[in-house]
């Protein structure tokens, strides 16, 4: 392939399988949950919605399912057919190339699966996420009593000091070889950063936003606004609010979760940076009230519209709405 099609399929490259693969918290989550759990998998028909290299197709043929079908639209399939074989799968997982919502699946008249498994998580949780797709995939192939895999995953938020980096991402446009690139600022505060924060950084207890039950929850109900409010532990100044995110697989017989959160190991999700307009002032006991809302983008459903409005209730109050767009 050239770099063409790699541009174009973005998930053709190995190299992007590599850097998933290689997050351990990821993936050894993921196979914790599958393979600890053969009493889900035992003579089980599984989909894996995305499958990319098929390791999680691999992770539940071990665990003793009957069949997996692996369903997934880039080019790395043909590397994952060469897996399969490779480890001696090729009996029981079958994979199919093409969009799940399009493709047909190797499956009797009215035959459904009894795990979906994915891994469709995106920065933010939702930013790129592929949630939509498993969600029609739950709808028109899970099995009553059916299991998702993860089942349930929590957006968080909290707020940090960044004085040194905001200066380095933002401020650096108002003088730029003493010239006035301001223009660029105002569309660099509108992107969020995904980068990971240290804990030290954090001056509010995190605030559970969203809830997302895997098995229930409607396309629909992924747009949302919700409330938060953010306690402030120490006196200090709020640059940014943070975003992270959690899954967990409820199902098993003893739950796995992991975090993205700064207070957890690394993931290649990190956590993600949202620069507000003005600095607040905050002292400990304080409270930052507000709305977070979250929509796919008009143009481009894969990107989100992000708005923060929030009230600081301090000795220094402040009203105001931040808008991004990731
Ligand atoms: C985050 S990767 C996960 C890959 C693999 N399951 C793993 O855990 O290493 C998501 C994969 O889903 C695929 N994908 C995204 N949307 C899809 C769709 N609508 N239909 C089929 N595959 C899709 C991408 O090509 C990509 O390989």
């Amino acid at each position: 392939m050239t770099s063409k099609d790699y541009y174009a399929d973005s998930y053709a490259h190995f190299g992007i399988h590599e850097e998933m693969l290689k997050d351990e918290v990821r993936t050894l989550s993921y196979r914790n949950a599958i393979c600890n759990n053969p009493h889900l998998f035992k003579g089980k028909t599984v989909l894996d919605v995305g499958c990319g290299t098929g390791i999680l197709c691999m992770f539940a043929a071990k665990a003793g399912a009957k069949k997996v079908i692996g369903v997934d639209m880039s080019n790395i399939i043909v590397q994952a057919r060469q897996i399969v074989e490779a480890n001696g799968f090729k009996d029981t997982i079958h994979l199919v190339k093409g969009k799940l919502e399009e493709v047909e699946l190797p499956l009797a008249p009215g035959e459904k699966v009894d795990v979906i498994i994915s891994e469709w998580m995106g920065y933010f949780l939702l930013y790129e996420s592929m949630l939509d797709t498993v969600l029609a995939a739950r709808d028109k192939y899970l099995a009553p009593g059916g299991v998702m895999m993860p089942d349930t995953a929590s957006l968080y938020l909290s707020a940090i000091e960044d004085q040194e980096y905001r200066e380095e991402k933002i401020g650096f446009w108002d003088d730029v070889y003493g010239f006035d690139y301001s223009c660029i600022k105002e569309i660099a505060l509108r992107e969020p950063l995904v980068d990971t924060v240290e804990l030290k950084s954090v001056v509010c207890d995190p605030c559970l936003v969203k809830h997302i039950n895997l098995l229930t929850v409607t396309k629909e109900e992924l747009t949302f606004k919700d409330s938060f409010k953010l306690n402030v532990t120490r006196n200090d100044y709020i640059h940014a609010f943070l975003g992270w995110f959690d899954v967990s697989f409820d199902a098993c017989h003893k739950p796995v979760k992991f975090s993205t959160g700064p207070h957890s190991r690394y993931t290649h999700w990190k956590q993600t940076v949202f620069y507000v307009p003005e600095m607040m002032t905050v002292s400990a006991g304080e409270s930052i009230s507000g709305t977070l809302s979250c929509a796919p983008n008009a143009k481009n459903n894969r990107d989100l519209d992000i708005v923060f409005e929030y009230e600081l209730d301090g000795s220094q109050p402040i009203k105001a709405k931040a808008e991004f767009q990731m």
